[in-house]
């Protein structure tokens, strides 16, 4: 899937993501992850991950700004942008978690350590054939 955005719209959601990773609380891996999830009527909602000693209580960046965002009202999204160490794609359970709102979504990654380094993927390309129940 092509980003619908301009280039001036892609770096704010990057940046968004770099900034956001700041917030993160990842005292058990030292991993930090921020995610930037740009709306359609063009908010741009941040998370960071939250761990947690008990660890599968964890919440990871993407479904952080996914929550914050559904819970603010919004349900739909035009790309989201996440950054860690290396530009790693979102976990299986992030990528159901963004299927429930969005058919395809363009996906930026980005290595917080090399902000010049982005990947372009997209949600279809990450999870074909997920999981849908019949409406
Ligand atoms: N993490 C995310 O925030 N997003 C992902 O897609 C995968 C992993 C977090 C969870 C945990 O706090 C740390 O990265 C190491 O797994």
């Amino acid at each position: 899937m092509t980003s619908p955005l301009t280039t001036a719209e892609r770096n704010e959601l990057i940046q968004a993501a770099i900034s956001a990773r700041a917030g993160a609380y990842a005292k058990y891996s030292k991993f930090q992850v921020g995610a930037a999830l740009r709306t359609a009527d063009v908010q741009i909602i941040t998370g960071a991950n939250v761990e947690n000693a008990s660890y599968g209580l964890t919440i990871c960046a993407e479904r952080v700004a996914m929550h914050a965002a559904v819970a603010a009202g919004h349900r739909r999204f035009t790309a989201l942008a996440v950054a860690t160490t290396g530009g790693l794609t979102p976990c299986g359970a992030c990528r159901q978690v963004l299927a429930e709102f969005c058919d395809d979504l363009p996906i930026f990654l980005v290595d917080a350590d090399n902000p010049a380094k982005i990947a372009e993927t997209s949600l279809a390309a990450l999870l074909p054939q997920r999981f849908r129940l019949e409406e």
